[in-house]
């Protein structure tokens, strides 16, 4: 477990956040709306909304893979906002990302793919890449399949691949977009355990967006609720205090929760009290 002290820091920070796209038809669309959201870091933080909320908006403001109209966004105390081209690149460095489809190199081999981040970063000698290589391929369980390519792997292994560069720099922050939307149950299940071990036993903190509930209720720790654009709740999966979830998706997510823990302690408003 990560120890208490060091939980309780905020390792991302975001301020009044606005982010609005410009339409075919030269409308502008808001998709994300004054959002203000801290991860403390060692959190497994949960985004969840239907479809169109921006949710994903909102994580790639979290490396500025979209940059925001207005506000800020720190990460380890740093201005990311405020930062050039090459500090950014830097700082991008301590900020993995993984996604749905997983975004592999067709043409490079495992062992390949899991180095890329740290060759183009360039700064590591060879037998440093082929140590950390290993490592990240051990921690996804991976070690045995090195010298495949991704069409010779399961969707599952290719998640493992994209999880296992992620981890490769070493970040203190692993954003996930529906990492596993694309995976069947079974595999979906294995998959969170590994995020759930690299998130526990190695302290990186994770924001990840989903769609299921579920999955926020095998990983996070807390959850966040986005609609339209809006934060509209957070809810603390496991602190002592009873969950008042005031959204459609808390209700339903704290249902779960409730149902997982026997029924204890969930206050839904205008529902009463859930003592399944
Ligand atoms: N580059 C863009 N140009 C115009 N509109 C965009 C752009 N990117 C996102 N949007 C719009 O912003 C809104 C939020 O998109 P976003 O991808 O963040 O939603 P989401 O919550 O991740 O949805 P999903 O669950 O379907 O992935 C959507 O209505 C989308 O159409
Ligand atoms: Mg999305």
């Amino acid at each position: 477990m990560v120890p208490e002290t060091v939980a309780q820091e905020p390792l991302i920070r975001l301020e009044n956040l606005n982010k609005s796209f410009v339409l075919a038809d030269g409308g502008r669309f808001d998709a994300v709306r004054d959002v203000s959201l801290t991860v403390n870091r060692g959190d497994a933080l949960g985004l969840i909304g239907r479809s169109g909320a921006g949710k994903s908006t909102l994580l790639r403001l979290m490396n500025l893979l979209e940059r925001p109209d207005s506000g800020r966004v720190f990460v380890s105390g740093q201005e990311l906002t405020a930062l050039g081209k090459a500090q950014l690149r830097d700082a991008r460095q301590k900020i993995g990302m993984i996604f749905q489809q997983f975004n592999l190199l067709q043409n490079a081999t495992v062992f390949e793919n899991i180095a890329f981040p740290l060759r183009i970063h360039g700064r590591h000698r060879r037998a440093e890449i082929t140590e950390r290589v290993r490592a990240c391929a051990a921690i996804v369980g991976l070690s045995d399949r090195l010298d495949h390519y991704p069409a010779q792997l399961s969707g599952g292994q290719k998640q493992r691949v994209a999880i296992a560069r992620a981890l490769a720099p070493e970040p203190s922050v692993l954003l996930c977009d529906e990492p596993t939307s694309a995976l069947d149950t079974e595999t979906t299940r294995s998959v969170l355990a590994t995020l759930k071990d690299i998130n526990q036993k190695l302290g990186v903190t994770i924001v990840i967006v989903t769609h299921e509930l579920s999955v926020v209720h095998a990983l996070c720790r807390q959850a966040a609720v986005v609609e339209q654009g809006v934060l509209v709740e957070r809810l603390d999966l496991e602190g002592t205090a009873p969950l008042a979830p005031v959204s459609a998706l808390g209700r339903e997510l704290a249902r779960q929760v409730a149902s997982a823990q026997g029924g204890q302690g969930v206050v839904v408003p205008g529902e009463g009290t859930h003592g399944i």
